[in-house]
């Protein structure tokens, strides 16, 4: 018997990669934001108003009278046909065209970016990420102790020479992976040039690449550009170098974590295997219903009111920031997705300024947290689909008295 006591019984058991998984002091600090005086840009959360809770609680209804087998047995690890051919169709809509026999149903993206940490990271193997990038996805393959390798962007998206000069020195990365619309946390959209210049270096140098779009349906101006999937399906016939997530988190509900992934013919068994042992299938109720609200047409009904609201916070943040921030201080303008992202003068600190902002009851989340290998801490994200448009207008003029 070890003389440890009683909390070292499992602490001892812990292991190693888990070492790797911290808390942080702004943790700390966000969770004061959940006061109600508190205005947070700094979650991540879509407008309850925008989730059509009437249509799901009728779909849920019609799927549990009239399908209750589909609804509440164990189903497919690949996911409910119906769903499989219904996103199939969707994405051949949207220059896609992959096979149903490739599209894996995934308990959200996040599921998608841990089966995907599991597949393709061994421990110290280089992986490539935008600098900043989503901080989930950090999450997900930190376990897995790969050596990230920044890449900058710029406002055209990841940058492209720098990737080529990384491929080019050298070693092969196991994979690149990019929010190439409305990114989380910039806000920044890949340009169509860099789009096609990365497919073509993925197929000069061997890269395999995970394209994850949760926002590209979330669009408010200018002009939606293909996603790399289409790029890669559209110069070699199908898809090869890419790895292409999204979800219905973002225009249904993140509550039903429903997602999918499309994947090139070679990998999709191995995803297969390994979500098996994750979680034998995403929720069949969650899909049953996904598929049911989908059939109907509500996805394309309803997209537009989430992108009116959101249009609307967008455009009230920018002109807030433009009217109160002091000189010196930069941010990103998004086409679409719930994110901006802010660069304040050189040498401040993200973190202490969100110290000074709980004080003045605004919250949002300092930049360095995106940043797999730390720096740029005078950068902040802000959220704007959350708040409404009178909470962004008050909320901005308070971060510019504690700035
Ligand atoms: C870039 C990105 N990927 C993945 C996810 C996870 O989405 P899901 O709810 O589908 O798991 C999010 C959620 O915020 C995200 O911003």
């Amino acid at each position: 018997m070890s003389s440890g006591t009683l909390d070292s019984l499992w602490l001892d058991s812990l292991a190693a990669a888990t070492r790797t998984m911290r808390s942080s002091a702004i943790r700390d600090l966000l969770k004061l934001t959940e006061q109600p005086h508190m205005i947070s840009f700094a979650g991540g959360l879509p407008a309850p108003q925008c989730f059509p809770s009437e249509e799901l609680a009728a779909a849920s209804e019609r799927v549990l009278v009239n399908q209750p087998l589909a609804a509440l047995q164990y189903g497919p690890t690949e996911g409910y046909a119906p769903l499989r051919e219904f996103l199939a169709a969707r994405m051949a809509g949207q220059g896609v065209p992959v096979p149903s026999a490739q599209l894996i149903v995934t308990s959200g993206s996040q599921q998608a970016l841990d089966l995907l940490g599991k597949l393709l990271i061994d421990e110290g193997a280089p992986v490539l990420v935008e600098e900043p990038t989503y901080l989930g996805a950090l999450q997900a393959w930190r376990p897995y102790r790969p050596q990230f390798i920044g890449l900058p962007m710029d406002e055209q998206g990841l940058r492209t020479d720098a990737l080529e000069q990384q491929l080019q020195r050298g070693p092969r990365p196991r994979f690149l992976y990019t929010v190439s619309s409305f990114q989380n946390p910039t806000g920044v959209t890949m340009s169509r040039a860099r789009r096609e210049e990365l497919i073509a270096l993925a197929a000069r140098y061997g890269l395999p690449i995970i394209e994850d779009d949760p926002y590209g349906e979330l669009r408010y101006s200018g002009e939606r550009p293909p996603t790399l999937a289409a790029l890669d399906i559209a110069v070699h016939g199908e898809l090869r170098h890419v790895v292409y997530l999204s979800t219905f988190s973002k225009t249904l509900a993140p509550g039903l974590r429903v997602g999918w992934a499309a994947l090139p013919e070679a990998l999709t068994t191995r995803f297969v295997q390994a979500k098996q042992g994750m979680d034998l299938h995403t929720s069949s109720l969650g899909q049953a219903i996904a598929y049911e609200v989908s059939r109907d047409g509500l996805l394309d009904r309803h997209t537009p009111s989430i992108i009116a609201t959101y249009r609307e916070r967008r455009d009230t943040m920018l002109e807030a920031l433009a009217a109160q921030m002091p000189a010196g201080v930069r941010w990103t303008r998004p086409e679409g997705g719930m994110f901006l992202w802010l660069t304040l003068p050189e040498g401040c600190d993200g973190a202490e300024l969100l110290a000074r902002a709980v004080e003045q009851q605004v919250a949002f989340v300092p930049g360095a947290t995106f940043f797999a290998n730390g720096g740029s801490e005078n950068t902040a994200r802000l959220n704007f689909s959350y708040p409404s448009v009178e909470r962004i207008r008050e909320g901005i003029a308070r971060l510019a008295r504690a700035l």
